[in-house]
């Protein structure tokens, strides 16, 4: 695995592979990789010919209550990762590399109608940091395809959002959301429980596969059902954020004679704030 950390070498890096009409996936990570990311690897080895990872800590999509610096960075073990799983080169910038104005970036990505909503609401400006560090790094890359996670389903339609409005010519793809045995997503968050914690974590996956399996069983009073997941996820120890029953294309709330549903949540347990997602086609 080649890894490369300057934007100009990175474009030498892939001219020949373009130019020998190599197609080319990209898997961009904030590093502190779990089997989560390297299943994305997997999925995008299955895709193309050439598969490029990124390692960046992106700080545009870090809140000021956020803690940046704290984010895990565990570099040298996400490389022998990457290797062992097959991937073939790490772009792992700067963040001067990325943003060498002094204002980070002067140009930034907005997808007004999906990054207030859930996610959005706890964290401002988070969509745009994410929409606008994947723009620059499809710009540099040039993939034909990239894969991403469906844990972070609000930032996966984000990103389908701003490729279909930018004209951008990249497949995105969305790979299943990986699961601990308990049921608990895989999540770099996972990291700031404690084992106590990490047993309780898994209660997220239990309300929301409960919901689904209501709504899946005729419950059309959606208000009642996202109260109630509320309510036993207070019982198992976490503090409200968000659980909604939402359309599954744009995220606005559900209403009762919708078909294509994504149950969404999430929640703070001891340090870490939690996201997961269950996405639910009725008949
Ligand atoms: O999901 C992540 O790790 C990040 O939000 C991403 C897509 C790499 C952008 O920084």
């Amino acid at each position: 695995m080649y890894t490369i950390d300057s934007i100009s070498n990175l474009r030498n890096h892939l001219w020949q592979a373009k130019l020998d009409h190599k197609t080319i996936a990209f898997v961009p990570t904030m590093g502190n990789l779990h089997e989560g990311h390297l299943q994305l690897i997997d999925r995008a080895l299955e895709e193309v010919d050439l598969v490029v990872a990124s390692i960046f800590v992106n700080p545009l999509q870090f809140g000021p209550n956020e803690n940046f610096n704290g984010y895990p960075r565990t570099f040298m073990a996400d490389q022998e990762k990457l290797i062992s799983r097959g991937c073939h080169v790490l772009f792992a910038p700067s963040v001067d590399e990325m943003y060498p104005t002094t204002n980070i970036s002067s140009t930034t990505v907005k997808v007004p109608h999906l990054e207030q909503l859930l996610c959005g609401a706890s964290r401002p400006g988070h969509f745009t940091g994410v929409a606008t560090v994947v723009s620059k790094l499809f710009g540099i890359v040039q993939p034909d395809v990239a894969i991403f996670g469906l844990k972070d389903y609000q930032q996966f339609l984000v990103i389908k959002q701003l490729t279909y409005d930018l004209c951008l010519p990249v497949k995105i793809i969305g790979a299943p959301i990986a699961r601990a045995e308990s049921g608990l997503a895989l999540s770099s968050r996972n990291g700031y429980l404690s084992d106590e914690e990490l047993m309780q974590a898994a209660q997220l996956y239990v309300c929301l596969s409960a919901c689904r399996v209501a709504l899946e069983t005729g419950e059309t009073d959606l208000s009642k059902l996202e109260e109630q997941a509320q309510c036993e996820l207070e019982s198992a120890g976490f503090r409200r954020d968000y659980f909604k029953i939402c359309r599954q294309d744009n995220l606005q709330p559900a209403e009762a004679n919708d078909k294509d549903l994504v149950i969404a949540a999430a929640a703070y347990l001891g340090k870490a704030r939690l996201i997961d997602n269950v996405r639910v086609t009725l008949p």
